[in-house]
């Protein structure tokens, strides 16, 4: 890619004998909000270890604004880091903690004052300033965190799982308030989740990886909608998911005919709960559970297809628990996956 800022060419990453990242291509522009995401151990951190120069590759390339990285010291290669633990100096104030890597590279007087209380002011902590980390809650640690990552004006700035530590408003409430630091400052954001919703919300481009190496790159449109992999698929919450064997439903009793030809390339076919056509359709489902969850209603339904999950309008009347009903799986809303397994 032309307009790659940041670009790692086969990167191989390896624990001794480990090998915990491998052959990694990825481009990313000046400016984008990334957000990597997979689940535990699939080798989120050990990218982001990679890019800051905090673990040496095996093999491979890392280039930075037009210029290789990959053997340069992690203090001159101008990437922040924040993680999940906010790693605050306890003793010193917000005001030094943001200030510290500022004094390091020996700014001082009106430049240092003027650059701290810009970074405290972006994040909305100038009124605490004067406080110590123990005086401030979770959300504002962080805050102060990303505000000292921010000062040091990296290129690069990488989020591990950065809001991890939250409870669930402030997480959302940090979400929105990092999407806005970014855009106002237009500084290029990787950010590690392995929570889908966060990615979904929060990115540009999602990055989805399993396994030591990306399964899928695509908008979260892309991603939400048009998972390639039965990995993904499951990952962003289809919960109906089919192979597919000469153009027919692999399921647990043989194989099922569609009403509609799959596509050529499909390896496999999934439907979100809310996708599942109730009170019509091909297929009889035995309603085996059912739960209301505000605006709708999902059941959990037992068929020949195995269980089917299906989610309607609240509004709609009422299945019984035991009760048959007549269902579809629409091949035309069906999210086609081009890797099963
Ligand atoms: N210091 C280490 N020594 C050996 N193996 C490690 C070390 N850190 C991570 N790993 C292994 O590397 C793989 C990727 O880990 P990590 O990058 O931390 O995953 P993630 O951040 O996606 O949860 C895992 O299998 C993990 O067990
Ligand atoms: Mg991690």
């Amino acid at each position: 890619m032309s307009d790659a800022y940041l670009q790692l060419d086969k990167l191989t990453l390896a624990y001794g004998d480990t090998v915990a990242v491998k052959d990694l291509d990825l481009s990313i522009a000046k400016g984008e909000l990334v957000a990597l995401l997979g689940p535990s151990g699939c080798g989120k951190t050990t990218t982001m270890r990679a890019i800051a120069g905090l673990l040496n590759p095996a093999s491979g390339r890392i280039n930075l604004d037009g210029a290789e990285i990959t053997r340069v010291s992690a203090n001159r290669r101008a990437v922040g880091l924040v993680f999940q633990s906010y790693a605050l100096f306890p003793h010193l104030t917000v005001y030094e903690n943001v200030a510290f890597g500022l004094r390091l590279k020996r700014l001082r007087g009106q430049d240092l004052d003027g650059k701290v209380n810009a970074g405290l002011k972006s994040v909305g902590l100038a009124k605490f300033s004067g406080r110590k980390p123990g005086e401030l809650s979770g959300g504002q640690q962080q805050r102060v965190a990303l505000a000292r990552s921010m000062v040091m004006e990296p290129k690069v700035l990488l989020l591990d799982e950065p809001l991890s530590n939250l409870d669930a408003r402030l997480r959302l409430e940090m979400r929105a308030e990092l999407q806005r630091v970014q855009k106002e400052t237009g500084v290029t954001m990787i950010f590690v989740t392995h929570d889908q919703a966060e990615a979904l919300a929060l990115a540009d481009r999602i990055i989805v990886m399993l396994n030591g190496g990306i399964e899928q790159i695509g908008t979260p449109e892309d991603i939400y909608n048009k998972p390639v992999s039965s990995f993904v698929a499951d990952f962003v919450g289809f919960e109906n998911i089919f192979a597919l064997k000469d153009g027919k439903l692999a399921t647990p009793n043989g194989p099922v005919a569609l009403s509609a030809a799959a596509p050529d390339d499909a390896a496999g076919l999934a439907w979100r709960p809310r996708a599942v056509i109730l009170g019509s359709g091909p297929f009889q489902g035995t309603v085996r559970g059912t739960s209301f969850a505000g605006n709708s209603r999902e059941y959990l339904l037992d068929s020949a297809l195995g269980p089917i999950k299906a989610e309607v309008d609240a509004a709609l009347p009422q299945h019984k628990l035991g009760s048959t009903i007549a269902f579809d799986l629409p091949v035309a809303v069906s999210a086609s996956l081009k890797r099963f397994g």
